[in-house]
């Protein structure tokens, strides 16, 4: 393989292409690097199969399509050495939240259609997850297409929709309000306040940039209005038509346009006894634009980039000094 160019093969109707012809643990030509960019801003998630690369190799590749952040706002048990990869592990999971009611296993910290931190001011523009050690059944991801969503509606809820702001907030309802993570992220809240239509910065296209985990609620109409109208949005975003489900086997790669996409963790593994372990990279976002200009607003925390958040630096510092004394 020269790694100068690639092959496509989309996967779905709306969204997804698998990607070959390129071997990801050697350095990619700067045309394939283009080739696989423009494939994403089309088909916004693009698949590699059978890459067996390893954190640092999944961090370099991830910094040739920007600036790589940190792993994640609320990570404050970063791996020694690689404070950008964040692990999808349900063991890890487990220990760290405990088990389900009824003592059943946890596979994600969250289970719903969402977009990655679009709790912070500056989503991240893309996503990439590595495939480590997946279940043989159960486990698939599964993506839809924002944009689609978006055009998909009539030209006046579109309209309503253009003009629309919403309030997104880190929370952690999954969890029981006095676990030591809840009680971490009630301390350092994470809140802006984003476009309901964002205007992707490289397409052009507009996109329904709402989701049911970070969400709170739209600004400016009544609490049933926006209860109303977020139900409808959700419908849209979630609709089959949309979506595309990818069936992981160690080695593979999704690549995701976190600006146009949402995604969804397997629901199907609580209650098997089944090891599942992947590593998010992701790259530093813009702040979204609206219809109308608006650009999204902090309302607590900070821009997520490739520093470690403040509230966390000191934590984690403090962890590793009670290391070395003990
Ligand atoms: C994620 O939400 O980033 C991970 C999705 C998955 O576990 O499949």
């Amino acid at each position: 393989m020269s790694n100068k160019h690639i092959e496509v093969k989309p996967v779905a109707g709306y969204i997804g292409a698998e990607i070959s012809g390129v071997d990801l643990s050697k350095p990619l030509h700067d045309e394939a690097v283009h080739e696989i960019r423009q494939t994403l801003l089309k088909w916004k998630v693009v698949f590699f199969r059978n890459q067996h690369i390893d954190h640092a190799a999944q961090i370099a590749f991830t910094g040739r399509f920007g600036e790589v952040t940190y792993a994640h706002p609320h990570e404050d048990e970063p791996i020694e050495g690689y404070a950008e990869i964040l692990p999808i592990d349900r063991r890890r999971f487990e220990r760290r939240y405990g088990l389900r009611q009824g003592g059943l296993g946890r596979t994600n910290y969250n289970n719903f259609w969402h977009t990655d931190v679009t709790a912070a001011v500056n989503p991240p523009a893309g996503s990439i997850l590595r495939a480590v050690n997946v279940p043989s059944i159960g486990g698939d991801t599964q993506w839809t297409n924002l944009v689609a969503a978006y055009e998909g509606l009539s030209a006046p809820v579109r309209a309503l929709a253009d003009t629309l702001k919403a309030e997104h907030r880190f929370q952690a309802g999954y969890l029981s309000a006095n676990s030591a993570y809840a009680q971490r992220v009630a301390a350092n809240p994470i809140v802006s306040v984003h476009p309901v239509v964002r205007v992707h910065p490289e397409t052009g296209e507009r996109a329904l940039f709402v989701n049911p985990v970070f969400t709170t609620h739209l600004l400016d109409v009544s609490p049933k209005e926006s209860q109303l109208l977020l139900e409808l949005f959700y419908n849209q975003i979630t609709r089959p038509a949309y979506t595309t489900r990818f069936r992981w086997n160690n080695g593979d790669i999704a690549f995701w346009d976190n600006r146009a996409t949402a995604h969804l963790a397997p629901q199907d593994l609580d209650h098997l006894d089944v090891e599942r372990v992947l590593y998010r990279t992701t790259i530093k976002g813009d702040v979204p634009v609206g219809v109308d200009g608006f650009r999204s607003q902090v309302v607590e925390g900070e821009v997520f980039g490739s520093d470690v958040p403040t509230a966390l630096k000191q934590r984690i510092d403090q962890a590793k000094a009670e290391l070395v004394v003990s």
